[in-house]
């Protein structure tokens, strides 16, 4: 059995992800939240566990208590991110854009999720074939932009696509083995996409069901093929411009 890590694995597409993950039979998984106690045996199979990745010591103890209860670590599926929240929503105009809304935003992001890759390298980097596979969005493409708005969100993924392309080609020297994958997981119905789905075009919303089925194939199948390096996916497995 391989053993998964699902950050923020309790709501939207990674709750998705940890149940089909479970299916499977072939997975341990511990799914994290803010929500969830210290570290809890739910259930077999799945390990629930506290983690806020806009605070450096809650990483540092999920950290220290994974290393305690795992031999290796094979998968990180990092689902955490924020668009809007209590205090702000996506800006529409530049004139929205704040500091404080810019700072939440990448902290949870990007800042967040690579500080969690670097505590769990050593653990992770054991695996026959480690694989970090991080919830992007195709609004962090730059190339892809045409739209505009949403500053904070488009920059902070844009920041976290480039810090794991970064890391990527460290590992591809050192780790070959290891694969990164960003993937853009299509206009998903959840709590981050509720305020925005009246103007989409019908079929284009995907439950978190569906979302989580493809972007599983996509992992699958880049195992099986895919090289080491950093790739930039969407949930078809179409490649997404920087
Ligand atoms: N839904 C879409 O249409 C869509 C489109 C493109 C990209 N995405 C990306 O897909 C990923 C999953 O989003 P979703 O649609 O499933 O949204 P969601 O239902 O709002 O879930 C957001 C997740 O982020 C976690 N999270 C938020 N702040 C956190 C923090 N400080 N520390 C740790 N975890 C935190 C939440 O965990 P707790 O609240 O349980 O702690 C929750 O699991 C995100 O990265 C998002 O940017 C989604």
């Amino acid at each position: 059995m391989s053993s998964v890590l699902v950050a923020g694995g309790l709501r939207g597409i990674g709750k998705a992800l940890v149940k089909q993950l479970r299916a499977s039979g072939q997975h341990q998984v511990i799914a994290t939240s803010r929500t969830a106690r210290t570290w809890h045996q739910k259930d077999t199979g799945l390990i629930e566990a506290n983690l806020d990745l806009a605070a450096d010591q809650s990483i540092e103890h999920f950290a220290a208590k994974l290393f305690g209860q795992v031999q290796q670590l094979d998968w990180v599926i990092n689902c955490a991110g924020v668009l809007h929240n209590e205090q702000f929503q996506p800006e529409k105009t530049f004139q929205h854009w704040t500091a404080e809304r810019f700072e939440q935003s990448f902290r949870i992001n990007c800042t967040g999720h690579l500080l969690l890759i670097k505590a769990l390298a050593p653990l992770l980097l054991k695996s026959a074939h480690p694989l970090v596979a991080s919830i992007s969005a195709r609004i962090g493409s730059i190339e892809d932009n045409q739209l505009g708005g949403w500053h904070a969100y488009r920059m902070s993924k844009a920041a976290l696509n480039q810090g794991m392309k970064t890391l990527g080609i460290e590992w591809a020297r050192k780790y070959p083995k290891a694969r990164i994958m960003l993937l853009h997981p299509g206009t998903t119905d959840t709590d981050l996409s509720k305020p925005f789905q009246r103007n989409l075009p019908d079929g284009q919303l995907q439950s978190p069901e569906e979302t989580a089925g493809m972007l599983l194939n996509q992992i699958n199948q880049h195992l099986k093929q895919g090289s080491a390096g950093t790739v930039f996916i969407d949930y078809r497995g179409d490649v997404i411009p920087w």
